[in-house]
């Protein structure tokens, strides 16, 4: 059974830093199908309905956050892996990018397994690795899946098992800062790997906050307790609590 119900909660502050510059004109257009798009579970293949609603709320949610602090960079994360923060974060950005006044980037951060493509079913030729490794030009890498209109993908490419250390270093921090400031009207949303790996904590510090994915029925209490204090110094957005069976009708 699939549902999603987002609830949020608190937030803490954090600042803004200067930016360079990249440019964005060769941006690929794909096709992807809407069959695949279902079968990933991403908004963009269903119809207007209650899966559809469950993103809109919680983008509302986040636009409030974001827009109150000044933000516009936030990560996707979870205490355990598997608990569906590929699913949410594209989710996520794809429901921001139906705001009229919203274009968003969505970047797959998930160095060692890399999903976001998959999910709307293309093989990139290149990915973030390749900028991080092999500096790739970053409009090499853009993509955006026909029809979705304001949405840009920055996809993951190989999987890399020893992430944590490219991810933590200077010249992703300046990405991640162009990326924030190239458009006053951009949101970024990164799709990071579960907390118990370096990477997502080595990560943490570039983003303006972070959302939790909760995996109902998987997810401990002590799991995300210690996601809590590992992510001490990153405001939480919310949590999202996923995979939730719905209640029963009384
Ligand atoms: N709301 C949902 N209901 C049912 N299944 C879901 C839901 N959200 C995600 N899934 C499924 O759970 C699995 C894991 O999802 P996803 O890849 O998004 O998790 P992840 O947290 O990104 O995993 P990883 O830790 O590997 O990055 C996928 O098979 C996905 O289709
Ligand atoms: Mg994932």
């Amino acid at each position: 059974m699939e549902s999603t119900v987002p609830v949020l909660d608190k937030t803490r502050t954090a600042s803004l830093q200067p930016a360079a510059r990249i440019e964005y004109t060769t941006t690929r257009s794909l096709e992807v199908s809407r069959e695949v798009l279902r079968r990933h579970r991403l908004i963009a293949g269903y119809e207007p309905g209650p899966y559809l609603d469950a993103f809109k709320v919680l983008r509302t949610k986040v636009l409030q956050i974001l827009r109150e602090h000044g933000w516009n960079a936030l990560a996707v994360t979870s205490p355990n892996p598997q608990a569906g923060k590929t699913v949410a974060a594209i989710n996520l950005a794809l429901s921001l990018a139906l705001d009229v006044s919203q274009t968003v980037l969505l970047v797959d951060a998930n160095l060692r397994r890399p999903a976001v493509h998959t999910a709307f079913g293309f093989t990139p030729r290149y990915g973030l690795a390749d900028y991080l490794l092999d500096d790739v030009p970053i409009e090499r890498l853009l993509i955006n899946p026909k029809g979705i209109g304001r949405f840009v993908i920055l996809p993951g490419s190989r999987p890399l098992p020893d992430s944590a250390e490219l991810l933590a270093s200077p010249k992703m921090a300046r990405l991640v800062d162009e990326l924030k400031h190239r458009y006053p009207s951009r949101i970024v949303v990164f799709d990071l790997p579960h907390l118990t790996t370096a990477d997502a904590l080595a990560f943490a510090p570039h983003v303006d906050a972070a959302l939790l994915v909760i995996e109902a029925g998987r997810t401990t209490q002590t799991q995300l307790t210690d996601a809590l204090t590992q992510l001490s110094t990153t405001p939480i957005l919310g949590t999202l609590l996923n995979k939730a069976e719905p209640l029963p009708e009384p």
